[in-house]
């Protein structure tokens, strides 16, 4: 599959079968987050990688949050399933003190996103599905997972093989509107 055709179909997958990731697969895919660009090449993050099924029922509890969710009248994460179902879920950490704030602008978030994408574009690749959970209670996983209070958790990605191929998404805003040629208009 080459880059475009893995851009293209890849899709938030929350559902998996029940079958094992292959350690090479996990191996492939945790090498292309580790290639990831960062601010000033600090690599400020860290991955902590869940493949017991009590911790992971525990992650999926941890996926809803109600002061969020509630208020929007959903009455779960809708990846919170896919969270225990999925026979690896890898928590991605950021220390934000080795990376840069400059004007505001807080460059873990940045480098998180980039190493996240690498993370789901090498498991579409792969075969595999993924899903990036960016709500959770981030004080309960900070205890479940021994994550210092001083490293934030940034995204939650269950991985493995997804229930039913989907390449078709929710749809995405026109060119011509996200896009503006010389000067904003
Ligand atoms: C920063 C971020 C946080 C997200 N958090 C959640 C989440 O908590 N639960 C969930 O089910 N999906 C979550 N998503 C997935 C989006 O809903 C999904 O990417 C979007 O609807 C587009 O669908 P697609 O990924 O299939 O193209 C998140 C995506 C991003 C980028």
């Amino acid at each position: 599959m080459d880059t475009f055709e893995t851009i293209r179909t890849r899709r938030s997958v929350r559902r998996f079968v029940n079958k094992p990731v292959e350690d090479e697969k996990l191996a492939v895919i945790l090498e292309a987050v580790r290639q990831a660009p960062s601010w000033a090449n600090r690599q400020c993050w860290s991955f902590v990688v869940v493949k017991n099924a009590a911790t992971r029922e525990k992650l999926s509890e941890l996926s809803y949050v109600e002061t969020f969710f509630g208020p929007m009248g959903y009455k779960t994460n809708p990846a919170k399933k896919g969270i225990a179902e999925a026979p690896v879920v890898v928590v991605a950490c950021a220390d934000p003190s080795q990376s840069g704030v400059i004007w505001k602008q807080f460059y873990y978030m940045t480098d998180l996103g980039i190493a996240a994408q690498n993370l789901m574009l090498a498991s579409r690749a792969l075969g595999l599905g993924t899903v990036f959970v960016g709500v959770f209670n981030e004080e309960g996983i900070r205890d479940l997972l021994n994550i210092p209070p001083n490293i934030r958790v940034v995204g939650i990605f269950p991985i493995g093989y997804p229930f039913e191929e989907k390449t078709e998404g929710p749809p995405r805003k026109q060119l011509n509107e996200i896009v503006f040629y010389e000067r904003w208009e």
